[in-house]
């Protein structure tokens, strides 16, 4: 190609086009890759991974020495301190972190949201824990209906000043973080086969959810595939066959995803390989500062408080992925964070202050 002044004109012309419009990686014109997006709030589906204290209020609090890194004391998540989610509300710059929506006396207010997932959750109904995700999506609505009707029929102000304004459902982030504990399960009650061959009727629920949510108001739409099957290793720290299960779930999901953006007029949808940051994370450990993978999971060694022995945790979480076997440190899950929040794992690839135009 010839560079004349009209193609280096032209070339000129589309660069500016381009930083003015924003285009996104499929080629839909978007309003402007630079513009934020305020998110007032952010509503989240999900299970342990996203657990910010639903199940440890529910059932039976999680203990000593859950939260000692970051909260300082046990705060309901299966960590040692913050999760994805958490750093997600740092970055979105939330007033607190999203509250539990089970969490009847926390003292973080809801006027930023509210946080649905709970440990063991599943997409399916018959799982592990009794908050599946169609209660986890009922549990919204009622929130929903409850914010409407307390806003409109009360003059108490300082309880209208926790919750949600009516007009933030339709401006809010809605995050999902679900599936690990269907195929977990599939696996522990059923073959691999029929693992593999229930995955479509699982993602049809999923699809079920999301489609309540927007007809609810939801337009905004962020998904988290489904990670590593942690602690049976093999040298990486991951078990293959597992593994493969979660990827087949994640390529589903990511075309289900896309069949849903078709359906749903004007909403927007970020497919996010979490997937690949947490097995790029294990697979380089030593190289990030981690204990060598094949010591993968820190739960060895017992602590003592106060005289009381507490097993399945570790002494050192900050040079561990995994805080228990199954669920990643605060210091594993701020590293995913980095990756997931820019948008470098996303479909399309802008980040989680830029979803609305996804
Ligand atoms: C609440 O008030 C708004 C605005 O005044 C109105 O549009 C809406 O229908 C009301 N909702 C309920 C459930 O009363
Ligand atoms: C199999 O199902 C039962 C309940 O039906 C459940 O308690 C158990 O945890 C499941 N096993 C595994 C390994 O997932
Ligand atoms: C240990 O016990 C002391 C005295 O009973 C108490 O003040 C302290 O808060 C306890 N520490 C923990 C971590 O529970
Ligand atoms: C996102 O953050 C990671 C980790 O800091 C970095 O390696 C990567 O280059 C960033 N990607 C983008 C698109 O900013």
């Amino acid at each position: 190609m010839v560079f004349t002044k009209e193609t280096q004109m032209f070339g000129l012309l589309f660069l500016f086009l381009f930083w003015v419009l924003g285009v996104s990686t499929n080629g839909v014109v978007i309003p402007s890759a630079l513009e934020k997006c305020h998110f007032p709030a952010v509503f989240n589906f999900g299970d342990s991974n996203s657990d910010t204290g639903g199940l440890s209020a529910a059932f039976w609090a999680i203990g000593w020495p859950s939260g000692e890194t970051f909260f300082g004391k046990p705060s309901g998540r299966s960590c040692d301190g913050r999760l994805i989610v958490d750093f997600m509300s740092e970055e979105l710059g939330l007033t607190s972190y999203v509250r539990p929506y089970l969490d009847s006396l926390g003292l973080d207010s809801f006027s930023n949201g509210a946080n649905f997932a709970t440990g063991g959750s599943s997409i399916k109904q018959g799982g592990y824990s009794p908050f599946h995700l169609d209660v986890q999506i009922s549990q919204f609505r009622q929130f929903k209906a409850r914010v409407i009707d307390i806003v409109n029929y009360t003059q108490h102000e300082k309880g209208k000043a926790d919750l949600p304004k009516p007009e933030d459902f339709s401006k809010a982030l809605y995050i999902f973080d679900i599936g690990q504990n269907d195929l977990a399960f599939g696996l522990g009650n059923s073959s691999e086969s029929e693992t593999l061959a229930s995955i479509p009727s699982i993602l049809d629920l999923f699809s079920a959810a999301v489609q309540q949510l927007y007809s609810e108001g939801a337009r905004v739409f962020w998904v988290h595939n489904t990670g590593p099957f942690g602690c049976d290793l093999d040298k990486n720290g991951c078990v293959i066959p597992l593994n493969e299960i979660a990827q087949e779930f994640n390529t589903q999901l990511k075309s289900k995803l896309t069949q849903l953006k078709a359906n749903l007029a004007g909403a927007a949808f970020t497919y996010v390989d979490a997937y690949t940051a947490k097995f790029n994370l294990v697979n380089t450990a030593k190289a990030q500062g981690f204990v060598d993978p094949l010591d993968f999971c820190c739960c060895r060694e017992k602590v003592v408080v106060n005289g009381t022995v507490y097993g399945g945790s570790c002494a050192n979480p900050t040079k561990h992925i995994s805080w228990d076997g199954t669920h990643y440190t605060e210091a594993a899950n701020k590293w995913v964070s980095k990756f997931i929040l820019n948008g470098s794992m996303s479909d399309p690839l802008i980040p989680i202050n830029q979803a609305c135009h996804a």
